[in-house]
């Protein structure tokens, strides 16, 4: 059966929080995000270890080479989202096979739950591209002109919010994602990649818990959300 690795993206510096700290580095409970997004993962017991791409001597990186007792390996992360990405996977042990899956989860998305990742690896492994959690768009969607004034109402049918982990074989994800940068094509997540070659991974519907931390307020929901899971 194939393997399971996963690469944890976190070299970007959270501009948009605002604040010193990145915000896979801010603590929650007494533990920094990227510690919650690991366990996370390493909940279910066929992820074997993680690739965690960071900034360049990064001061807040903890150094772990374990957690949880799975190994985690760091490596230097790029530019963008994807050039990090593309680090980890060129990061992961050598003996990760083409064929082995990988599943790309932002470091800032600690409240993946237990049943989301069986679900996303179980559709996931028996589809032949791949799969993403993901949630079905609920709200009305308006197109803003330059005034800020509405222009027009789009369709909400059959859009999809894209949430992480998302779950690709090894060789499969680093072509797409070395296709996209060699075209200078600026991809937001790994699907977008698998997309452009004509691929068409699966989307699995995932809980809205699994929230990136963008906001203050997503870090207070964060915290929340864990408490009451643990009382
Ligand atoms: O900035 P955004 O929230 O979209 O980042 C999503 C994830 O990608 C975060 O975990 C962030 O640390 C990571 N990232 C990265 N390298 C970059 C930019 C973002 O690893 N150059």
């Amino acid at each position: 059966m194939a393997r399971i690795w996963a690469v944890v993206p976190a070299a970007g510096r959270g501009t948009r929080f605002g604040g010193e700290l990145p915000k896979q580095y801010l603590v929650v409970d007494g533990l920094p995000l990227i510690a919650h997004t690991l366990a996370a993962l390493f909940a279910h017991d066929a992820v074997e270890g993680a690739v965690v791409p960071v900034s360049e001597n990064d001061p807040d990186w903890p150094c772990w080479t374990e957690f949880a007792g799975k190994p985690v390996h760091a490596c230097t992360g790029g530019a963008s989202r994807a050039a990090s990405v593309l680090a980890g996977l060129r990061a992961l042990p050598d003996d990760v096979r083409a064929d082995d899956f990988v599943l790309v989860h932002d470091a800032a998305r600690p409240n993946l739950s237990l049943t989301d990742l069986s679900q996303l690896l179980e559709r996931g492994r028996n589809d032949p591209v791949g799969a993403i959690l993901a949630a079905p768009v609920r709200d009305t969607l308006k197109r803003a002109g330059d005034d800020g004034g509405i222009d027009g109402t789009e369709a909400r049918e059959r859009l999809w919010r894209a949430f992480t982990p998302q779950l690709f074989r090894r060789l499969q994800l680093t072509r797409a994602l070395e296709s996209a940068t060699t075209d200078g094509v600026e991809v937001t997540d790994e699907a977008m990649a698998m997309e452009r070659l004509g691929l068409r991974p699966l989307l699995v519907e995932g809980s809205e818990s699994n929230f990136k931390i963008t906001t203050p307020a997503d870090l207070a929901r964060f915290a929340y959300e864990r408490a009451q899971r643990d009382c």
